[in-house]
């Protein structure tokens, strides 16, 4: 039995007062959670919520991290730095860092290898493009991402990590896939990993990201092969998280 994950992606949002409050909200209510919950602030602030976070259940986030290790690399945040401020997990690969800052395939996987290098649990989001899925490549575009880093760190790198399904088309536009669309996708990536390890594949988590809102969000997390999910606009508003992890109990 996979435990649900409900990730709280604060994209650049956030101040040190209103961090405070949702942070407080949100660890007040987590003990009470079957499901777990993680908060991926942006970086200035990832020691203040290592602070509020300190002796709750509630799990640190990163949104993205270097592939090099340290060196001359202006404005880049490497893997170890954010373990020592107690993050346990990273996103790569999200779509607006593929869209909007160049990141390729290649370069989503070497982040991958060093989220794991430094012990960092990495969440790889993968998603199609509206055109893409119109074009009816979704499951193939979704399989290229997935294999690109398959091949660079293996299978069995895959039972420390999470995977994110984000439709782009669904992300921030108040769209959600329909809980059978994003079904039908979870259950492929889901196989892609089957056919190289069973037991890896039965073990990982595959969260669901795009418009999750109170509203949809017991449907899609009662969906077989969806885990949880990754939460943008409906993070920064203490009482839909909340809700949204309630749903996942
Ligand atoms: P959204 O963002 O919930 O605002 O659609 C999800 C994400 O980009 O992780």
């Amino acid at each position: 039995m996979r435990k649900k994950l409900v990730a709280g992606n604060w994209k650049m949002h956030g101040a040190l007062q209103q961090n405070s409050t949702l942070l407080a909200r949100i660890t007040a209510a987590a003990s009470g959670l079957a499901c777990e919950v993680a908060v991926f602030p942006p970086y200035p602030y990832l020691a203040q919520a290592q602070l509020a976070l300190a002796g709750s259940v509630v799990a640190l986030g990163a949104q993205s991290v270097s592939e090099h290790a340290s060196g001359v690399f202006t404005g880049e945040v490497s893997a170890s730095m954010l373990a020592e401020f107690g993050c346990r997990y990273v996103l790569v690969g999200h779509s607006e860092r593929r869209a909007l800052f160049g990141e390729t395939e290649i370069v989503v996987a070497a982040k991958f290898e060093a989220a794991q290098s430094s012990a960092l649990v990495p969440i790889l989001c993968v998603g199609e493009t509206l055109g893409q899925r119109e074009a009816g490549k979704t499951v193939t575009v979704i399989a290229r991402q997935l294999a690109a880093v398959l091949e660079r760190v293996g299978v069995a790198a895959m039972a420390s990590a999470v995977v994110a399904y984000e439709p782009v088309w669904a992300i921030g536009t108040g769209v959600t896939a329909s809980p059978a669309q994003a079904q039908e996708v979870h259950a492929a990536i889901r196989a892609q990993v089957a056919a190289l390890d069973a037991g890896v594949a039965e073990g990982l988590r595959i969260l669901y990201g795009g418009s999750v809102k109170p509203q949809n969000a017991v449907e899609l997390f009662g969906q077989s092969d969806i885990d949880g999910g990754l939460i943008g606009g409906a993070a920064l508003v203490a009482d839909d998280f909340l809700k949204i992890c309630l749903a996942a109990n």
